[in-house]
């Protein structure tokens, strides 16, 4: 049995904050931030506003979209680093807001990676046949875990949460074709929130030297995303007997539009087969690829039977790629 991407919802908070916003919260400006990223805004979620909230909002307009009820829901893959609280779940808190009252479900931790980890579980469970509608919720809150007196991070990120549903597809040739994800621990100090685990639980130490906030080495984290994603993108295709001039559209995490150039021209793909939205929602962690998603689609950039290759590489180090033939 094969399974398919049936229908998409996705949320971002209304308030945007601007390039020109920040200069005047820490040193730096519209022209460094746009030339060296690719990003103008991202949105901000309001200080009663958590991850869960978000998914919610995504979850149910992809359910909407669809025309069915939480409760026919077999599952719940929540993929975010940032959770309500360690625990339990977001996954919980999303099934009692949604009423999902038929799902099992649990959090995905794969930072920037997590949603194409949680698109390649879900598609599994599908084509195990033990599950017919798995919601996929990529929905993170990245300004919760920001340091704004750190330049070098706090330009990057933007919160908001995308979901799809997935069930199985009547028609063998639409769907999923397959993945290619990989870890490697060997990244894990690049990037991290270094407290408030059990290597460090917080204390008045780790807030006053500020380590419950992102901790990046861009220049490190950057090599490895160049090189990894082409490599990874060439491997899934290699593996599927497929090449690049079969991709309709090419949807990669979107951290910085270097990156992503950089893959596509590795790869030969034009522009016209990329897509970039950074520009308006910035690095949104493990919801960059819904709502990349829902821009193509939206924008008429996919339709029925269109080849997509999903690609995402992130904290940890974490990467995989995605093989979808596109489904409605
Ligand atoms: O999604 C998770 C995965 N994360 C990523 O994919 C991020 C990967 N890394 C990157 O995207 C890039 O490394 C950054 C955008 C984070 C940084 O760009 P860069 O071209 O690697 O800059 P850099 O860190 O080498 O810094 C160059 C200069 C430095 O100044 P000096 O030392 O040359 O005087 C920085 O202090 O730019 C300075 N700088 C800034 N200047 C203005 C760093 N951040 C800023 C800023 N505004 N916001």
């Amino acid at each position: 049995m094969k399974a398919k991407i049936s229908s998409l919802g996705c949320f971002v908070p209304p308030r945007i904050l601007t390039n020109d916003e920040l200069s005047t919260i820490v040193d730096t400006n519209d022209t460094w931030i746009v030339e060296r990223t690719g990003i103008r805004s991202r949105h901000i979620a309001d200080a009663n506003v958590a991850t869960s909230d978000m998914a919610v909002r995504a979850a149910q307009e992809a359910l909407r979209q669809r025309g069915i009820e939480a409760s026919e829901l077999d599952a719940i893959i929540l993929c975010t680093v940032t959770p309500d609280m360690l625990f339990p779940s977001t996954a919980c808190l999303v099934q009692e807001q949604l009423r999902a009252t038929g799902a099992w479900g649990f959090d995905l931790s794969a930072a920037c990676s997590g949603f194409v980890y949680g698109l390649t579980t879900a598609a599994h469970l599908v084509m195990a046949g033990s599950h017919r509608k798995v919601l996929v919720i990529g929905a993170d809150t990245m300004s919760r875990i920001i340091d704004y007196t750190d330049r070098a991070t706090c330009v990057l990120f933007g919160d908001g949460a995308g979901a799809f549903l997935i069930e199985p597809s009547e028609d063998g040739d639409l769907g999923y074709i397959g993945f290619l994800n990989e870890i490697d621990g060997s990244g894990a100090n690049f990037l991290k929130m270094p407290a408030g685990g059990s290597r460090m639980p917080p204390s008045a130490e780790t807030v006053a030297n500020r380590l419950h906030f992102v901790k990046q080495e861009g220049q490190q984290v950057f090599k490895f995303a160049v090189r990894k994603m082409s490599d990874l993108c060439e491997k899934a295709l290699e593996k599927y007997s497929l090449s690049a001039s079969d991709v309709t559209l090419l949807i990669p995490h979107q951290a910085n539009k270097r990156i992503i150039s950089a893959t596509a021209e590795r790869l030969g793909l034009p522009e016209s087969k990329v897509v970039i939205n950074l520009d308006r929602y910035g690095n949104t962690t493990a919801a960059t690829i819904p709502l990349a998603t829902r821009d193509a689609v939206e924008s008429g950039r996919l339709k029925k039977g269109d080849l997509v290759l999903y690609a995402a590489v992130g904290a940890g180090y974490t990467a995989g790629v995605n093989l979808w033939r596109w489904a409605y």
